[in-house]
């Protein structure tokens, strides 16, 4: 009965610290987490209301309002896309299977950041643009986004998908 019981504290007091370890750094065990966490914000808060934007302009989805009401969303979002880049979490750490994020990104880190406030201007302006409802001036800032915004960052700082 001792015995069992000591055994279940040392269990337990193992199993915090296990917690306890990976909850103050989880870039280390493998690095994994923090790769996986930015990629499915990438998806799901920038990838997915450019997608309606595109929706919009290229198939005639949806209207002017909800263009600008996505545009304002992936403004913000923006703005959060450098919060899970610790360095260590890139291409030369990492196998190229598992990020695309280039060491540059932390050789040229306000480069980076400064990328990121492209895209969220670029957003901004096509919420404004769309608030006025012209489908060809909104396809136009769409271009912008995509160009300035997501290719402006992608081109310099994201490598060659590696399967
Ligand atoms: C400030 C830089 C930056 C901006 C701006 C940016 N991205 Fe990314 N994006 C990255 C990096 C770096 C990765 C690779 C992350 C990794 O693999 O660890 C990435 C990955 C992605 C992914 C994950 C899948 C893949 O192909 O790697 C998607 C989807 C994506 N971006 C879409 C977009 C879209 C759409 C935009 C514009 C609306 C955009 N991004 C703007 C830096 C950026």
């Amino acid at each position: 009965m001792r015995t069992f019981f000591m055994g279940a504290i040392a269990a337990l007091a193992m199993g915090s610290v296990l917690m306890i370890s990976q909850g103050i750094s989880p870039a280390h065990a493998d690095g994994h987490a923090v790769i996986e966490k930015r990629i499915a914000f990438m998806k799901n808060d920038i990838l997915k209301p450019f997608l309606t934007i595109k929706g919009f302009v290229k198939d005639g989805k949806g209207s002017a309002a909800d263009v600008a009401k996505a545009a304002a969303a992936l403004s913000a979002a923006a703005g959060g896309i450098v919060a899970d880049y610790p360095k260590g979490s890139g291409r030369g750490d990492h196998d190229a299977k598992v990020t695309r994020a280039l060491p540059k990104i932390w050789e040229d880190w306000a480069g980076f950041e400064k990328a990121a406030g492209v895209l969220g201007a670029e957003a901004a302006k096509l919420a404004s643009v769309a608030a006025g409802g012209d489908a060809g001036a909104i396809g136009a800032q769409f271009g912008m986004v995509g160009k300035n915004g997501c290719g402006g960052c992608h081109k310099p700082f994201r490598g060659e998908k590696v399967k």
